[in-house]
């Protein structure tokens, strides 16, 4: 069930990009050589052009590679392409813009934009020869660049395809947070639409331009539904070959639409499951869709599917083909505990050495199915105990938001699953169910740090509580001057506070001089001052502190963009001053929960 990395899964996992790339170039070649199956076989009209795409799209893979690559063995390499180039968050995309991702976004614009150059010339002589052969030239500019544009979209979609989720093979080979994946997938799926609208309506500018035509001499020589045809070529080659305007059309008129709509943040926070299923259920249409459109569709999209059709067999090998059983009790307080089996591998092991594990499973993420309360629905939770041991890992969680309406509130799953358990409050109840995970992510500076400031609200605690577990084993007894940990909590209400966790998570600081829990009702006290706690950690007005500063942030999305913008602050700060004062790094580690 567990996501470890032995040495040896480590070797195949980071072989398994470098082996699928050559896999996969090498079939696209091959296959431009076999019998074509896709409703217009570009190879067949353009046999050089249609290679030399698929080289450039497998160069620009392979070069992504090379540069996430980089980014994992060489930290200065890490830290430039990581460099904010403001502090400020571009409107609408809600982020700002670092050096690495500048550049890989205008890498993949240069190879899109740049087949131009190699599809235009091909595609305006043959076209132009087309139309004069039917004696219609004027058009003929119209569908040159309804090819040209298609063929972005085919760079677009192949990139769109490859599997950002929880098990994504690029998330763990490349350490990339899946947030960081989600985001790059939306650019690359907006750009895809804006590609495709631009692709639809040239064409369709043709089309209205075919009707307008009198003369059946010209209209014998195109068919609308497949323009390299002419009426008698389609009626040899039979209705298969007519289906590359209609497979274009559904695709881009209405699944891509309906995927991109249901996907908007505020539709998706309203309705998950619709987003989810429509997404799963309408790209394997379009997948199929487009490949029989055209056949370069087909070869772009070949790793992304092979990666996605390995990461559900993963899925549904390890974990969700079995069920085990879990213990759910309402904890008090608005809280509820899932307790799940204690880890197999770690029984082996016994407590202490798994205990103080240089990188365990810290900020580790498990993904709940219980049939009980929905047979399709798999929710994440964020570990509020790792578990060592014998001692299981645990996650802690609160109802979702409230709904206007009583009747579809309770039909949520937390909230059902709440009401499962309400009957009986002391009790836990056992409750079968499939566990996803741990999926860890990689964060070196966590374990590289020296000063941990973590400042989460509600029920972004949950990550804090095994970090600070874990400082607290490992460097409780030392000087907080070398070694500290603060935790700032900031929840509405104070009684959030009475669970058995953080309990005893607070009686264990007590005893650490160089720990510090900070519990901040904003109802009370009004809203918490993240730019403040920040600055105040980082560079205190009394003593200083030496070494490695990392900083956690979890809770709603406010909390998020607060924290992180203080830190950008704090770190454009701190390499102006040098390294002047006592800190000599700062990093963070934004825990995004709105995929
Ligand atoms: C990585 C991660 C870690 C999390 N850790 C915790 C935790 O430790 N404790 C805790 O209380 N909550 C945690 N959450 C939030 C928790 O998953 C949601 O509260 C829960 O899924 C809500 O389900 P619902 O159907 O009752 O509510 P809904 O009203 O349907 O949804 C409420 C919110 O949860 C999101 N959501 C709903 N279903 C899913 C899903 N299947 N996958 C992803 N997001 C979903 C929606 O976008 C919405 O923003 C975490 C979420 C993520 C993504
Ligand atoms: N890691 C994550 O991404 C994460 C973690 C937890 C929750 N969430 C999401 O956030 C939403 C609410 O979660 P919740 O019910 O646990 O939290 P909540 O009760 O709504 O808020 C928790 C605390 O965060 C404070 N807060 C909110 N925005 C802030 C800001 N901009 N600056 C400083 N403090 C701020 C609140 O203060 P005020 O009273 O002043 O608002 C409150 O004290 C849910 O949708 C949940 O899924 C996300």
């Amino acid at each position: 069930m567990a996501v470890h990395t032995s040495p040896a899964r480590g070797l195949i996992t980071n072989s398994i990009i470098p082996v699928l790339l050559i896999l996969c170039a090498a079939l696209s070649f091959g296959l431009t050589f076999a019998p074509c199956y896709s409703s217009l076989c570009v190879e067949k009209f353009w046999p050089y052009q249609a290679r030399i795409h698929i080289a450039l799209y497998y160069a620009l893979l392979a070069s992504i590679a090379l540069f996430l690559t980089a980014r994992v063995v060489s930290k200065p390499v890490r830290q430039w392409s990581s460099t904010h180039l403001s502090t400020a968050i571009i409107p609408l995309v809600g982020k700002r813009v670092s050096v690495g991702g500048l550049l890989l976004f205008v890498w993949v614009a240069a190879f899109t934009f740049g087949s131009i150059g190699y599809w235009y010339p091909a595609e305006n002589s043959y076209w132009t020869a087309r139309g004069e052969k039917a004696n219609w030239p004027q058009y003929m500019y119209r569908i040159t660049w309804t090819g040209v544009t298609g063929h972005w979209c085919d760079i677009l979609m192949g990139l769109v395809i490859l599997p950002v989720g929880r098990q994504s093979i690029l998330g763990q080979v490349f350490g990339l947070h899946v947030s960081t994946l989600l985001f790059a997938h939306k650019v690359l799926a907006y750009s895809l639409c804006i590609a495709a609208l631009i692709h639809g309506l040239i064409y369709y500018s043709f089309v209205a331009a075919w009707v307008s035509i009198v003369s059946t001499n010209i209209m014998y020589q195109f068919i609308p539904d497949n323009p390299t045809l002419t009426w008698r070529e389609a009626g040899v080659k039979g209705p298969y070959s007519w289906f590359t305007l209609p497979t274009g059309a559904i695709s881009g008129i209405v699944l891509i639409p309906i995927m991109v709509i249901t996907s908007l943040p505020v539709l998706r926070r309203i309705n998950y499951n619709t987003f989810y299923y429509t997404h799963v259920v309408f790209a394997t249409a379009v997948i199929v869709l487009v490949s029989l459109h055209t056949s370069t569709s087909f070869y772009f999209l070949l790793p992304g599917l092979i990666l996605w059709l390995a990461d559900w067999a993963w899925r549904v090998r390890n974990a969700l083909g079995r069920k085990v059983e879990v213990r759910v009790q309402n904890a008090g307080n608005g809280w509820y505990r899932i307790t799940l089996p204690a880890k197999e591998a770690e029984l082996e092991k016994g407590d202490s050495a798994a205990s103080l594990e240089a990188t365990p499973d810290l900020l580790s993420t498990y993904y709940v199915n219980m049939p009980s309360v929905s047979s399709l629905q798999i929710h994440p939770f964020t570990a509020a105990a790792i578990g060592h041991g014998s001692s299981p890992p645990v996650l802690l969680f609160q109802k979702g938001p409230e709904r206007k309406k009583a009747k579809q509130r309770d039909r949520e799953w937390t909230w059902k699953l709440g009401a499962l358990v309400d009957v009986n409050k002391e009790e836990a109840a056992p409750i079968p169910a499939r566990i996803e995970g741990p999926y860890t992510p990689k964060v070196p500076s966590l374990y590289e740090a020296d000063h941990i400031l973590a400042v989460v609200g509600g029920t972004g605690i949950t990550g804090a509580l095994c970090i600070a577990n874990w400082w607290a084993a490992k460097h409780s007894s030392l000087p907080a001057q070398t070694k500290s940990f603060r935790l700032v909590w900031t929840i509405r209400d104070g009684a959030t506070a009475q669970v058995e966790e953080v309990q005893q998570l607070q009686a264990l600081m007590r005893g650490a001089p160089n720990m510090e829990f900070h519990v901040h009702v904003s109802r009370a006290e009004g809203r918490l001052d993240v730019e403040e706690e920040v600055r105040g950690f980082v560079a205190p007005k009394e003593g200083a502190r030496q070494g490695k500063v990392w900083v956690y942030v979890s809770g709603p999305e406010g909390l998020l963009a607060g924290v992180e913008t203080a830190c950008v602050r704090q770190k454009k700060l701190l390499r102006g001053e040098g390294s002047g004062g006592m800190v000599s790094g700062l990093e963070w580690y934004v825990a995004r929960w709105s995929l």
